[in-house]
């Protein structure tokens, strides 16, 4: 329980700085050619092409490499390399300066132009990648990167297995973005399809959420410490509070949106993926598969909430017009491409319980939300109170019991709130905050989480990504939730936040139900 802190005591900060470090590993893939399908659209231009191009500056790629981008819009390699430019341009965000680096960097870069559901668009896409894996010296190494609508991804992967792309005379990957289907039944279909084609050491599933430097840093802080994994269970930890919380709107995204919301677009793949890292036990050793296994024995043991728990264990709402920072913004029905009547649920909150020895007892809420108060992701462990107050008759309130919380952004870092004694001659407690910061400790800044995940891609590190089997687990847990709320959706319409709110009531109802709140956003 979380009862009220004393909130006159002011909070003190302890910060500290790195006092031994380990020699770091670092891998340069080998040499190899990355197709990207989709190369006029958002991801590739602000995301993609300033990850390669970090990768590239910081000595981080291989020699030998290409890039051929494809999409419908005509264009030759010039035109192609000139939007590359642009984008660097736009959002690339440390910049050497350094034009000829750029130039060499622009120069590897290819383009063809076609209709990804034409069997000949494939039958030119294998002629050029053998004249490039040729000129490049990259020994047939492919990565095929599905940057495109998720619609066609299923006849994408179809095309190049009749094509024979995905095998070669060397290694052949690919890599899929979210979302990885929109139910249990689609993503099983594309599953299939996609198993038809490629073996699943091949393929990548993307999920941004595990290249982010605070994510990775989970195991690293539960498993490189000795101190926090005898307290890490239903013992000690009263419960844990998973936020993903956002200021930004749908912006232009209403097309994809209004067919997803909130529980499909943040909850089957990011915030399932913290909840893994955080329950899971400890594996055997660093592998990929060993750690992939443990996540998937999490979501096995998640007890299913039933179509008739639905109210109980679930809140959604959609955001209406408010004021955030200051300025006014409008609602989500009145966003560009929005149904004037759209149900979408812009927010979403679960309780879930894990039904193990470790967690037995312990829920886990998880919320997430567009248009809220505060920008903030992070991983709140609420600890249990002391088991007797001995300080009870001298206080005026009750304390407040520990709280660990791993700030996944912003101002990456780790804090842990406990109990002092405020300086003086009354007794009066205070809580304070041992606080641990990335940018302060390091000074370096961490990469985005594309870098990492193409650096993992390119060197054939699976750890990071979504293993089919936890894919259709989420989705399994998910989607009578979905329907439910679809077939209320029917007759009532989905309860409204104000703009830069907390969320909806209905989330705040959630949480009491058992005698807890939010932590403040
Ligand atoms: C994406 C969602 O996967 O994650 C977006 O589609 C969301 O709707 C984004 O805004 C949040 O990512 P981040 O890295 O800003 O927390």
């Amino acid at each position: 329980m979380n009862p009220k802190e004393n909130s006159d005591i002011p909070t003190a900060v302890v910060s500290g700085g790195v006092t031994s470090q380990q020699e770091c590993k670092e891998r340069v893939p080998e040499p190899g050619g990355l197709v990207i399908f989709g190369a006029a659209g958002d991801l590739t231009r602000r995301k993609l092409i300033p990850a390669l191009f970090h990768l590239f500056q910081g000595g981080l790629l291989p020699d030998r490499w290409y890039v051929v981008g494809s999409s419908r819009n005509e264009m030759d390699d010039r035109a192609f390399r000139e939007s590359v430019n642009a984008s660097l341009d736009a959002f690339s965000k440390n910049d050497s300066g350094d034009p000829s680096l750029r130039e060499r960097f622009v120069k590897r870069f290819h383009y063809l132009p076609g209709d990804f559901e034409e069997a000949g668009f494939y039958s030119h896409l294998r002629e050029r990648l053998i004249r490039l894996d040729q000129a490049h010296g990259t020994g047939g190494n492919r990565l095929f990167y599905l940057a495109t609508p998720p619609a066609l991804y299923s006849g994408i992967v179809g095309q190049l297995g009749a094509a024979g792309l995905n095998r070669s005379a060397g290694w052949t990957r690919i890599v899929i973005e979210k979302p990885f289907g929109k139910d249990l039944a689609s993503a099983q279909a594309l599953s299939r399809k996609v198993r038809s084609v490629f073996k699943e050491e091949q393929i990548y599933r993307i999920d941004h959420y595990l290249g982010k430097e605070t994510v990775q840093n989970i195991l690293f802080f539960r498993f490189a410490n000795a101190i926090f994994e005898p307290i890490w269970n239903r013992r000690y930890i009263d419960h844990v509070q998973i936020t993903a919380a956002e200021t930004l709107g749908v912006e232009r995204r209403a097309g994809y949106y209004e067919g997803a919301g909130a529980l499909r677009d943040m909850f089957q793949n990011h915030l399932l993926q913290l909840l893994s890292l955080v329950a899971m036990e400890p594996p055997s050793r660093f592998e990929a598969d060993l750690i992939r296994d443990e996540k998937v024995k999490v979501l096995k043991s998640v007890r299913p909430i039933l179509p008739e728990e639905v109210d109980r264990f679930s809140a959604r709402g959609q955001y209406g017009p408010g004021i955030l920072e200051g300025a006014p913004v409008a609602g989500y029905r009145s966003e560009p491409g929005v149904a004037p009547d759209s149900k979408t649920e812009t927010y979403a909150a679960l309780q879930i319980q894990i039904d193990n020895w470790r967690w037995q007892g312990v829920p886990f809420y998880l919320r997430s939300g567009k248009r809220l108060a505060k920008r903030v992701t992070e991983i709140a462990i609420e600890f249990k109170q002391v088991p007797h107050l001995l300080f009870k008759p001298l206080l005026s309130d009750a304390i407040a019991s520990n709280t660990l919380v791993l700030r996944v952004q912003p101002g990456e870092g780790i804090s842990l709130a406990f109990q002092a004694k405020h300086p003086g001659p009354k007794l009066c407690l205070g809580c304070v905050t041992m606080d641990f910061n990335y940018d302060g400790v390091f000074q370096i800044p961490s990469p985005e989480a594309y870098e990492r995940l193409l650096l993992d891609c390119l060197a054939g590190d699976s750890m990071l990504f979504a293993r089919g089997d936890w894919v259709e687990l989420s989705w399994s847990l998910l989607t009578p939730i979905l329907d439910a709320w679809n077939e209320k959706s029917a007759s009532t319409s989905v309860p409204d936040y104000p703009a830069g709110s907390p969320g909806p009531k209905e989330a705040d109802a959630l949480i009491a139900r058992d005698g807890r709140r939010w932590r403040p956003l």
